[in-house]
């Protein structure tokens, strides 16, 4: 929703050991695509798992909009009747994806070569973010659009009438705009191919093989090609959706900080293309095990068991910005406190998220009493031994922002105060409740 509600402040403290089970949510990323595949499949595609955050109830409400019929039938249990490829009927009103450039980018690429026109718009924060890195893709196959200056929203999308097939190379890292091309490309005849430099998560090629879409993968010198058949008649699937490594990051990484604590988080997905941070916190120290692994919904996950550990600063591999890009904050709050300084560097699209990452952090962490050093595409953290805190955050309507410092917080000198935690409804809805289950000190102003 465009409105972005009254700001709700938070305060974490220093808290005791953490300790128990901490159920994550379904990952954002494939609840997001279930919603819009099963929208565009023939038949009915039950989805368990689906995160609930506010993210997703926007898509579900877009794909309403466009025609499909999509219920709730119980707590994550959701069901999509879906109109089939080239079937989207245009929108009565202006789609408020609020804060999530996948919802949007995503949608826009569904509906970009279907006959129909749609107006897009989101809160102060989506409307901010850069829309040509999509929109300039979908003209190649025929889409005009008519944005505001930079392409921001609010955006008005007029699909093509007579869709052609493209070969896109990604100028940027981004699963997003891959996204956008493959969805486009399932209503264009022939074959559209997608050129990656650098892996980006992959639930779109997997989930569209799994509605029985004709897609290749190759490794080729130039990077990853992605080859689309287009204009399949994609069949409704079930989908069981993993839970989210971005959000198990969280509580995983404050179980880190806390002396004594030790958490499980079970079912969390394992994909190569997003599991950079585990690999990360490991090389750093943690003692972190991934535990019973297996394949879930077509998704490899473990259960991972987690416990305080001394952790050192390390230089993260660029090449590994990718697949743990929404980490970066939460990494960048751990290393604080880790012995030395931990170097972030190919990280430049964190300046493009839902705000600027690297700007947030950095300005956060010092108001903590952290040194931190930023250039335009890298940020280091000066791990002390205690960190001061004591400091109100500034979240910028960014819920990984708040939900990092909120982490810190339990593990600083001083409280940690951040101004405005209702963002985190967007990707975590029950991050506050989770986390006081095991043990965190995490309030609300005046409660
Ligand atoms: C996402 C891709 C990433 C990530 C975002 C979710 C996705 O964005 O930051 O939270 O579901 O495709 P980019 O594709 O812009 O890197």
């Amino acid at each position: 929703m465009s409105g972005h509600g009254p700001a709700i402040p938070m305060t974490a403290r220093p808290s005791g050991p953490l300790r128990g089970t901490a159920q994550v949510p379904g990952d954002k990323s494939i609840s997001h695509r279930a919603l819009i595949l099963g929208a565009l499949s023939v038949g009915e595609t039950r989805i368990t798992g689906l995160l609930e955050g506010q993210d997703v109830l926007d898509t579900a409400r877009a794909m309403r909009a466009f025609g499909a019929e999509v219920t709730q039938h119980g707590p994550g249990e959701w069901s999509v009747h879906g109109v089939g490829v080239g079937g989207f009927a245009e929108p009565d009103g202006v789609i408020d994806c609020g804060n999530s450039g996948t919802g949007v980018r995503l949608i826009m690429g569904a509906m970009a070569t279907t006959d129909i026109t749609a107006t897009f718009t989101g809160d102060a924060s989506l409307n901010k973010r850069p829309m040509g890195r999509v929109t300039d893709p979908l003209a190649e196959f025929g889409a005009q659009s008519f944005g505001r200056s930079g392409g921001r929203l609010p955006l008005t999308l007029i699909g093509a009438a007579q869709p052609v097939p493209v070969r896109y190379t990604l100028p940027v890292p981004s699963a997003q705009v891959k996204s956008a091309v493959l969805l486009a490309g399932l209503n264009a005849p022939g074959q559209t191919v997608v050129v990656e430099a650098e892996p980006t998560r992959d639930h779109t090629e997997r989930m569209l093989r799994g509605f029985g879409a004709e897609i290749t993968v190759a490794d080729m010198t130039e990077g990853r090609v992605i080859t689309l058949t287009g204009q399949p008649e994609l069949q409704a699937q079930p989908v069981a959706v993993p839970r989210d490594p971005s959000s198990a990051a969280f509580p995983v990484c404050a179980a880190l900080l806390v002396p004594q604590s030790e958490i499980l988080v079970p079912g969390v997905s394992q994909n190569p293309t997003r599991n950079g941070i585990y690999l990360t916190l490991q090389e750093m120290g943690a003692d972190l095990v991934m535990e019973n692994p297996r394949s879930e919904g077509g998704e490899p996950v473990a259960d991972l068991r987690v416990r305080h550990s001394p952790l050192r600063g390390i230089a993260v591999p660029p090449e590994r910005a990718a697949s743990m890009i929404d980490e970066y904050p939460v990494l960048a709050a751990l290393a604080a406190l880790a012995e030395g300084v931990t170097v972030m560097r190919g990280i430049r699209e964190l300046r493009v998220k839902e705000s600027d990452r690297i700007d947030a952090m950095a300005r956060g962490l010092e108001a903590c009493g952290v040194r931190v050093e930023e250039t335009e595409d890298s940020l280091s953290v000066h791990g002390m031994a205690q960190v001061p805190g004591g400091a109100t955050v500034q979240t910028h309507i960014d819920h990984r922002i708040a939900m990092s410092f909120l982490c810190l917080g339990l593990a600083a000198q001083k409280p940690i105060r951040v101004d405005d935690a209702s963002p985190i409804a967007t990707s975590f809805p029950v991050f506050e409740d989770l986390m006081r289950a095991l043990g965190a000190q995490i309030t609300r102003e005046n409660t």
